[in-house]
């Protein structure tokens, strides 16, 4: 399994709100044990030796929540950053991803810091996507492209595929190849609909990400192992 690691996995953390109503608790309850559940899976990605990891924290949809459960998700968000000296001894280096200008003076500070302080770790690479959606991304890449024509440093003959994955927030990573969706739902929600063109989808039904668990990423990883032998080779 190991030769055949995915090198880009897309994660999208469903199923905290069920979680919770489940055990009779507020929805916010879910967001707190899925935001452990994630620093369990990064930390086992990082092991495993995975290249990439991004995880959908927060879309470009989601502000539609109740506010309650909005700041509870961005208080999770701002604990996580105060702490992202601590995963500099795992060698992650941690990005985020989306449009982060909504975002209050703190957060964007905070994000500045730990992107800069991880820039040269050489583990997991982790994007964190937070307003994120993927129509987003790629509206916002094409009016920088309009620009660079407009202001005559690019041409428009010029543009192709690679110019315009060039101008994502992924620019320079590699393409997705295993997007792993727990919960039962079996939809993209506007998640790296660009990068994922060609990836293997894994759609878990048995499990709610609070309770997703190595266990739960080594069955994705042999299924992704077995897909690509599969279609792989001659
Ligand atoms: C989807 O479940 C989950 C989210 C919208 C939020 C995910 C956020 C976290 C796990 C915390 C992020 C924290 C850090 C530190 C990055 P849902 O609420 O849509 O679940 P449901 O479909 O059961 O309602």
């Amino acid at each position: 399994m190991e030769n055949n690691l995915p090198k880009h996995i897309g994660l999208i953390m469903d199923g905290n709100g069920r979680w919770a109503k489940k055990r009779g608790l507020p929805r916010k309850a879910g967001h707190t044990v899925g935001a452990q559940t994630f620093r369990k899976i990064v930390r086992a990605c990082n092991k495993k030796g995975i290249g990439y990891l991004t995880v959908y924290a927060f879309s470009t949809e989601n502000w539609k929540r109740p506010q309650e459960e909005i700041d509870a998700i961005i208080k999770l968000l701002r604990d996580y950053l105060k702490e992202a000296h601590k995963y500099l001894k795992e060698n992650i280096r941690t990005r985020f991803i989306g449009d982060l200008s909504v975002f209050d003076q703190e957060i964007r500070d905070l994000i500045v810091e730990a992107e800069e302080a991880s820039k040269d770790m050489t583990g997991l690479n982790l994007n964190i996507a937070i307003n994120y959606g993927g129509r987003n991304e790629i509206t916002h890449a094409v009016k920088t492209i309009v620009e660079q024509v407009q202001q005559g440093t690019l041409r428009a003959d010029e543009i192709g595929e690679q110019i315009v994955a060039d101008h994502l927030y992924t620019a320079g990573m590699p393409e997705v190849d295993l997007i792993i969706r727990p919960s039962g739902e079996y939809r993209l929600s506007n998640f790296l609909i660009w990068q994922s063109a060609y990836a293997e989808y894994i759609f878990m039904d048995d499990i709610l990400w609070p309770d997703f668990s190595e266990k739960h990423l080594n069955a994705a990883l042999e299924e992704f192992a077995r897909r690509n032998r599969r279609f792989g080779g001659i």
